[in-house]
């Protein structure tokens, strides 16, 4: 840890992989700032002093004739050298960030979705919480993220990473907790009166006590359990079918949609990713698939947030590809071909990283 002072700690509790990385960089800044503050605060100081008029009919010696050469190079240093330690700040910025903003292919996956003023966490096993967070230690997390009204920030000052939480979109973060513990959530964006206790707390268990937490709270069955029969409740298997070669003709097969390219009517192929599950949901009428009638209802104001999580984790559960909003790689579409594994396999095999719904 850096700067400490007496105990009290100038930077929060390091828990995440990229924790300690954030903190070398900030340290960096602020070093590099003080130093340069302080030399300049004493040459101001020091010069004002040397150079001081000592007689009221004293003038100043004509520069432009003396040193102009040493007067070029004096200038050409001054540009170069912070020149280079901005180079240095923006290529250690960069690197950070990247590897923030790019979550690891065979992350676990978790769903956040902000409301004034609460997280509403949802796991793919089944178990939801409200302002608590259990997930295992040195396993990389990927949280996709939507908001039921405005925008939030989901912010842990101990894993040194925040990600906006938006309305009608989804965003992700993702983090590798590296201590067991208690961390802090935090809202860190204005959302209205009770922003300041949108907070919440992280668990950072070993794999057993997690493994034993979420076999507790699975009672409601899987996250694409619940959309399946949200699916049905809705009545959506009236018209889509949903079993490999199926089709009716009237509205497509949802069977292995997920990831994949569609075609659709006057735009040419898209991917069908949540982003688009959502889309047509919402507001079916935007992107027809070629070939189909535009006869779907819209089910906006129907189907919560949350809700609409669990259809899309029923979709992706149908295959057979993977559209995460950021880090899908082909290699990720690769394996999602693979058997799903259910919850109660993945228990027993705590080193597997594919998610339940075989993504
Ligand atoms: Cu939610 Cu501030």
């Amino acid at each position: 840890m850096f700067f400490t002072f007496k105990g009290l700690p100038f930077f929060p509790e390091t828990a995440s992989s990229i924790a300690a990385h954030v903190d070398a960089l900030y340290a960096f800044l602020v070093l590099t700032s003080a130093f340069f503050s302080l030399l300049i605060a004493f040459l101001v100081v020091f010069f004002a002093v040397k150079y001081r008029r000592r007689s009221a009919g004293e003038l100043p010696p004509d520069t432009n004739i003396a040193g102009h050469g040493a007067g070029l190079i004096l200038e050409i240093v001054w540009t170069v050298i912070p020149l280079g330690i901005s180079m240095i700040m923006f290529v250690w910025g960069a690197s950070i960030f990247f590897t923030e903003s790019r979550p690891p292919a065979d992350s676990m996956e978790i769903y956040v979705t902000g409301k004034q003023w609460m997280w509403k966490i949802q796991h793919m096993e089944g178990p939801r919480e409200i302002n608590e967070l259990h997930i295992p230690v040195n396993r990389d997390i990927r949280l996709t993220m939507t908001s039921e009204d405005v925008i939030h920030d989901f912010f842990v000052p101990a894993f040194r990473t925040k990600a906006d939480v938006l309305p009608g979109k989804y965003t992700t973060e993702w983090f590798r907790p590296t201590r067991i513990g208690q961390y802090h959530i935090f809202c860190a964006e204005y959302c209205g009166t009770k922003h300041s206790g949108m907070t919440g707390t992280v668990y950072v268990m070993n794999q057993d006590d997690y493994n034993a937490w979420l076999a507790a709270g699975s009672g409601e069955g899987s996250m694409a359990e619940q959309g399946q029969s949200l699916f049905n409740q809705l009545g959506c298997g009236n018209c889509h079918p949903s079993v490999i070669n199926n089709n009716n003709g009237r509205c497509p097969n949802l069977h292995g949609l997920f990831g994949t390219s569609v075609e659709i009517k006057d735009l040419g192929p898209i991917r069908a990713d949540e982003a688009y599950i959502r889309e047509s949901i919402l507001y079916p009428d935007s992107k027809i698939v070629a070939g189909y009638d535009n006869i779907m209802p819209t089910f906006k104001g129907l189907i919560s947030e949350e809700g609409m999580l669990k259809l899309v984790e029923y979709i992706k559960s149908l295959g057979p590809g993977s559209g995460t909003p950021t880090g899908a790689t082909p290699a990720a579409v690769q394996t999602s071909a693979s058997q799903p594994q259910t919850p109660a396999q993945r228990r027993t095999n705590p080193q597997a990283t594919t998610p339940p719904t075989g993504r």
